[in-house]
């Protein structure tokens, strides 16, 4: 798939695969082009070239009428948690439901209730973003993405600015979230340890291109030397599986 700006080529050919039900990470240096990236598989962007291909459909076919129901499939937690500050917590997860269904006020209300219970925000439906903390932005924002039973899952940066502990926590909500509602969970990060404690899959992205991709053990041991360099510097050490031994590689 190619995506340029002007004459900004962002995406220059990237070919990668999601797998279904996994937790898949796509790791870049700043600029990559990976929130541009994982624009085009709900289509808020158009390749100029390629296609994405979700359940066998290319996406990029899709009339306006088939796109709204496709879009159903996706939830996106954004990398600024975009909520709306003039909204409760409540209205602003409960708007997908009102634009997207016709459930009745209680029905919303409950669906809210049970998804902000989920993420440990039980009884915060009345108050509005400004009164959370960034960590509590972000798990809204999840609740949001999370209310239309989305069967993907796509996560920009969701723990950058978060202190070790809010980013541990956010790293066990998308993988309980992953087990929870069965969703296939694509995940923007450059934060190392996280990735090496969430992901089941990862790709590298650089100069538009994928140029390395496969399990996060196979990253630590990879011979591209960007990959290399990207990991070495964050001082993640080479050994078995690191979501398998999460408990060993998890930061005391
Ligand atoms: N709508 C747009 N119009 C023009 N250029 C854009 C647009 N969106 C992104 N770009 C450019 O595409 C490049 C990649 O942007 P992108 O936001 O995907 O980076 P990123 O990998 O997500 O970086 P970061 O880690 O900092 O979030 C940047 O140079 C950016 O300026
Ligand atoms: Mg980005």
């Amino acid at each position: 798939m190619c995506k340029a700006f002007g004459k900004h080529e962002v995406l220059k050919g990237v070919d990668l695969d999601i797998e279904r039900g996994k937790v898949n990470v796509i790791l870049g240096g700043s600029g990559a082009g990976k929130s541009v990236l994982v624009k085009h598989f709900m289509l808020l962007l158009r390749a100029d070239k390629g296609g994405v291909w979700v359940d066998g459909t290319n996406v990029f076919e899709l009339g306006p009428k088939e796109l709204t129901g496709f879009r159903r499939k996706f939830g996106m937690v954004f990398q600024f948690a975009a909520l709306f500050d003039s909204l409760t917590v409540e209205d602003n997860c409960a708007f997908p439901l009102r634009e997207h269904t016709s459930k009745s006020q209680s029905e919303i209300a409950d669906i809210v209730a049970d998804r902000l219970e989920a993420l440990g925000l039980a009884g915060t439906q009345k108050k509005f973003p400004g009164e959370l903390s960034g960590g509590m932005r972000k798990r809204v924002g999840l609740a949001r993405a999370l209310v239309l039973q989305p069967e993907i899952l796509i996560y920009d940066e969701p723990t950058t600015g978060l202190d070790p502990i809010a980013t541990l926590n956010v790293d066990e909500m998308i993988m309980s979230t992953a087990e929870r509602f069965k969703v296939t969970s694509v995940v923007i990060s450059h934060y190392m340890a996280s990735v090496f404690r969430i992901a089941q899959r990862v790709s590298m992205l650089r100069d538009g291109l994928i140029v390395a991709c496969g399990s996060p053990d196979d990253f630590l041991h990879s011979s591209d030397e960007y990959v290399h360099t990207f990991v070495s510097t964050a001082g993640v050490t080479g050994g078995a599986s690191p979501r398998q031994e999460e408990e060993e590689t998890r930061p005391r």
